[in-house]
């Protein structure tokens, strides 16, 4: 059973939110990715040993180390309308290089990359560098953002990775208008993500995500979701211990409340944020929003009663779908979100069993078939909108400059704990 009725995103009353999910930054600093696991499966399944130094992480064989000038080059020097989006720790941006040489190529040909510049801002900044090198650079899955290397160039540092053409969930499912998200899409995108997240939490050292949000979501043509952001990535708990003592990092909203409350991280923690974006993906609406009355800010709360209540369910659907769902697929669904947002955290599902349930909303049991509009397939919707048709997913209004991005205020604003 899961906790309809539990009020589970009360995690603390003494963070300050801001409008939007904000990023939780601990001052305090630790040693760069020296805690991690002792041996990591490539993707040929074999294990490698655990890098245990900043350059035994940069030399892992199958990363490119650029120079900056060579992603200068691919980027247009950087140009504002290469930008891709901006996070809290840089800016992405578009650039080719050659497949083979993977030098920089001329704009439009080639391979497309996403080349993340971080923010001069000291050591988080390099620690969250170096453990997403550490972690993309060793793992490998089909719903995981690919790493294609990276550059270390005086102060200058920079990821680069395969380009996601539609950008992230995040832009896709709160941006104004219609939406291409039909409810197929949503499913298969819910899909990909818990079968990443299984991956990480299944391999032989167990990974811990720690940063799972609709921003960390990234699509490509086919809306394939693959993970991105390893920055927060912990090693899960070895031997007899049962989690993982850390500091509390992630992003408000999403953060488990026990993980918030305690410091203790385990793959569970994971679960309760990828019920918050299944969530997310079934009403359309952010995990906390403060242009909402009081009651609709925080997502959890107000939907959670709802989720257990086949009648009721269709009130907090995102009205973006028009009604075109299954209904029992989506109270499936429900179920689903409630059980990964126990309170109790022994109690959520393991990420696999997640995988699973998910999967049977795809098969015959759940197709559309209770009302004559639930029989039109969600891909019908795509090819119907004309908007669809002409909108250019990167250059849409929540993504355009980082100026002009609504996110912004996330980013300049982060709650903090000492
Ligand atoms: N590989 C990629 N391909 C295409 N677009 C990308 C890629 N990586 C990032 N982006 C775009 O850049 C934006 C910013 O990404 P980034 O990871 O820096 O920040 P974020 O996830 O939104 O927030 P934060 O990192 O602060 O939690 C994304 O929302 C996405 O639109
Ligand atoms: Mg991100």
């Amino acid at each position: 059973m899961g906790n309809c009725f539990a009020a589970s995103s009360k995690v603390d009353a003494t963070l300050p939110s801001t409008s939007g999910a904000s990023r939780s930054i601990s001052k305090t600093t630790t040693p760069a990715v020296t805690n991690d696991s002792s041996s990591w499966k490539n993707s040929n399944g074999s294990h490698l040993p655990s890098p245990r130094s900043e350059s035994e992480i940069l030399s892992s064989s199958h990363l490119k180390a650029f120079s900056f000038n060579e992603l200068k080059n691919a980027t247009r020097n950087f140009r504002p309308d290469s930008l891709l989006g901006e996070g809290g720790f840089g800016y992405v941006f578009k650039g080719w290089i050659n497949e083979h040489t993977l030098s920089a190529a001329k704009p439009g040909s080639g391979m497309t990359i996403a080349v993340k510049k971080l923010k001069p801002e000291g050591f988080q900044g390099h620690k969250e560098w170096l453990t997403e090198l550490n972690y993309l650079g060793q793992l490998r899955h089909p719903n995981l953002v690919k790493l294609i290397g990276y550059c270390l160039d005086g102060d200058s540092r920079l990821l680069v990775y395969e380009f996601m053409p539609k950008g992230s969930l995040e832009n896709h499912l709160f941006r104004r208008g219609p939406t291409q998200l039909s409810w197929t899409i949503r499913i298969k995108v819910a899909i990909d993500a818990a079968r990443g997240l299984s991956f990480l939490h299944n391999a032989d050292n167990q990974v811990i995500y720690r940063d799972l949000k609709a921003a960390n979501i990234l699509l490509d043509a086919e809306f394939n979701a693959k993970l991105s952001d390893f920055g927060l990535a912990k090693a899960g708990p070895t031997g007899d211990r049962t989690h993982v003592s850390t500091q509390v990092m992630g992003t408000h909203g999403y953060a488990a409340p026990e993980y918030v409350a305690t410091g203790r991280l385990t793959a569970k923690s994971d679960v309760y944020s990828f019920g918050v974006v299944l969530l997310e993906l079934l009403t359309g609406r952010r995990v906390v929003d403060e242009s909402k009355v009081v009651v609709e800010q925080h997502l959890v709360d107000w939907a959670l009663p709802y989720l257990c209540d086949k009648r009721k369910l269709f009130r907090i659907m995102d009205t973006k779908l028009e009604g075109q769902y299954p209904q029992k697929a989506a109270f499936a669904a429900a179920t689903i979100i409630s059980k990964c947002l126990n309170t109790e955290f022994k109690s959520r599902p393991q990420m696999s069993e997640v995988v699973a349930s998910l999967e049977e909303l795809q098969s015959s049991k759940f197709a559309f078939k209770n009302t004559p509009s639930e029989r039109q397939t969600g891909y019908d919707h795509i090819h119907k909108s004309p908007l669809n048709q002409h909108r250019n997913q990167h250059r849409s209004p929540l993504n355009l400059t980082p100026s002009a991005s609504p996110l912004r205020s996330k980013h300049q604003s982060p709650y903090r704990r000492g």
